[in-house]
This record gives C-alpha cells, structure tokens and sequence, in this order.
C-alpha cells in the first residue's frame, strides 16, 4: 500500500479491515489520479459503501444536496456515484458537463413504478389538481410534473403549494408520511422503496428491546407505521443533522446499510445500531466500477433534448424553494 492509501485508511478503519483496504488501495489510487487527469468530480450518496463514501468521493450527501452541489460543479466530468436518476437530475442542473454514472444498471424501484403516461392519466383523471414528482423519477416523469421534491423538503413543497389536494407520486409511503406532516389531501400511485417498505413496526419493537434507551430514526419511505414507531423521521441528510445536534448515545437509522457505516464514522463516541436493508442498485457502485468508467470514459447519462427543458424546469421549480436541506 503506498503512503496514499495508508493516509486514507483511518477515514475507513472502522468499518473496513486493513487488510481489505490493502486490496483496495490499487483502485483507489487509480480513481484519484484519474480524477485529476479527466478534470472530473465524484458525488457520491449517503449510501454510497465506505470506501467510495471516504476513500474517493469530493462531495456526498442526500439527493438533495447532490442536486444542488451538481449545479456548481466546474469540472468537466461529474461521476455520479448513486443511481441513474441522480445522474439525470445532476445532467439536468449542469448540462454542458460530461455525467458518468459506474453502472448504466443503477436503477431504483422507484423511479421504475411509474411512466410518462401513468403521470398523463393521473392529471387527466384529476384536472387542476398539481403533480408533484419526488425526484426519484427519470426525466421524461419529471417533464410531465409541475414540481419536484425529495424526502428532505417535501413538506415544504407541498406548503408551497397553498392548495387542499395533491398527486404525489411515486412513493405512497411518503406520500401518506406528508400527507399527515401538512393535511394536504394525496392523489398517490402504488410505488414503493424497496429497501424502505421492508421495515415493520416489529422490527422498531425489537430494537427497543435489544437496545433499551435506543433513539431510532426513520427515512420516510417507510410505512407511516414505522415511522410512527421511530423517534424521528427525515431524509439522509436531516438523520445526520439530528445525529450531530442531539448526539444520542445509541441510534439506529432506520435505512440502507452503509448509512450507519458512514456516519459512524464521524462520531465515534455515538454507537451505531445497525438494522439495515441493502439497496442493491446504489451497491452496484463499486471501486472497480468507478474506475472502469473514469478509464474508459464510458456509461454516459444524457436527457433528451424533448423532455429536458421541462424536467429542468420541475426540478429548478423545487430548488427555487430555497430549503436548506
Ligand atoms: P435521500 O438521500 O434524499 O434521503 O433519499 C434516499 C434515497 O433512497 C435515495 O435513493
Ligand atoms: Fe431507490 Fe430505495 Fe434504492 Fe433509494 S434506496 S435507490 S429509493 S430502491
């Protein structure tokens, strides 16, 4: 290992062994210098595994912060180290850049339960009534919705709004979470998170049990039983807020796996209580993935030049809000 690798690794120490970093090391340092020599940037997700999340990444965050740090990047390259649609949205926000995504398969189960023309019927059969989209959609649903949102600022969107009825789509969990947060009334479509929706409230009873005095914080793709069982429901970014100004002595995140592993290692006197579900699209980033498509230049995300206008404008629409997180 050279001397790069073994100053990165008390970023990784607690969570990879040494001597797996050792066999890490040759594609890390391969990453960093191939980010230097295409000018490029990785933004990488809260979910991203610790080596990508510590070892490699420039920026990391909820799909929030991605999409807005998306729109000031300067390099010439953004690889964007999450799922296919964080790429679009940061292609969206910064379209003269060259967006790579590791693997072109990064899908979400979200973004896949709904169409352009699910969102064309849900107007038609609501007229009047305003679609607002979270950002885990492609493109082309963004360009038939008139806002978007993500976990982190959907009460706020939906405020905006200053209207009585919704369509929300796709996640009905967080639909129906909003929907109690704000007494707008949600127009929902059956999609669902599928690392989320596997939660149950016996899963919360059971940390309880295991770990007494235990504050668990729930994503609010969770069912509203769930997150009704949590201490606290936000998005990646707010769970880590809350971690850092309440600094609880035991806390469960109630989300992905490597969200626990990562934020553990920021507060090391905090003990991470680690119940999570793999999202096996965001795992498919990997060094080796990151690596091959720096190398080759290869997995580009583009948007068609018909649906990006208007997708542009749903998603700048959201961030025009001005909330913080
Ligand atoms: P946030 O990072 O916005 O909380 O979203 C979680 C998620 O599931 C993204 O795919
Ligand atoms: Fe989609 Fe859920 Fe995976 Fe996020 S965690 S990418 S919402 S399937």
């Amino acid at each position: 290992m050279t001397s790069i690798a073994a100053d990165l690794y008390p970023r990784v120490s607690h969570v990879v062994p040494e001597a797996e970093w050792a066999t890490m090391a040759d594609d890390v340092e391969a990453i960093l210098r191939l980010k230097a020599e295409r000018n490029a940037v990785i933004l990488a997700h809260n979910y991203m595994r610790p080596e990508i999340f510590h070892g490699v990444a420039d920026i990391v965050g909820d799909s929030l912060a991605l999409a807005r740090k998306a729109m000031d990047v300067e390099a010439d390259v953004i690889v964007l180290a999450g799922v296919h649609f964080m790429a679009e949205t940061a292609k969206l926000l910064n379209p003269t850049k060259t967006v790579l995504i590791p693997d072109l398969r990064s899908g979400c189960s979200l973004a896949e339960s709904v169409t352009p023309a699910d969102v064309r019927a849900l107007r038609a059969a609501n007229p009047g009534v305003p679609v607002v989209t979270y950002v885990n959609t492609s493109a082309a649903v963004k360009a038939e919705s008139d806002i978007c949102c993500t976990s982190g600022n959907a009460v706020k969107v939906i405020e905006s709004l200053g209207v009585p009825k919704v369509i929300m789509i796709p996640d009905r969990f967080l639909a129906a979470n909003v929907a109690r947060q704000t007494g707008v009334e949600m127009v929902v479509h059956p999609g669902a998170c599928e690392v989320h929706e596997r939660f149950t409230p016996l899963d919360i009873a059971q940390i309880r049990t295991d770990y007494p005095g235990v504050t668990v914080l729930a994503h609010p793709e969770c069912p509203p039983e769930v997150v009704d069982a949590a201490d606290y429901a936000g998005s990646t970014a707010q769970m880590v807020d809350f971690v850092d100004a309440k600094a609880p002595k035991q806390v469960a995140l109630i989300t992905e796996c490597s969200m626990s592993d990562n934020v553990a290692q920021l507060y090391p006197d905090i003990d991470f209580v680690r119940p999570c579900n793999l999202c096996p699209h965001m795992k498919r980033n990997t060094l080796g993935s990151i690596r091959h498509a720096l190398e080759t230049m290869t997995n580009e995300v583009t948007v068609p030049a018909d649906v990006a206008d208007a997708a542009r404008r749903a998603v700048e629409r959201m961030l025009a809000i001005g909330v913080a997180k």
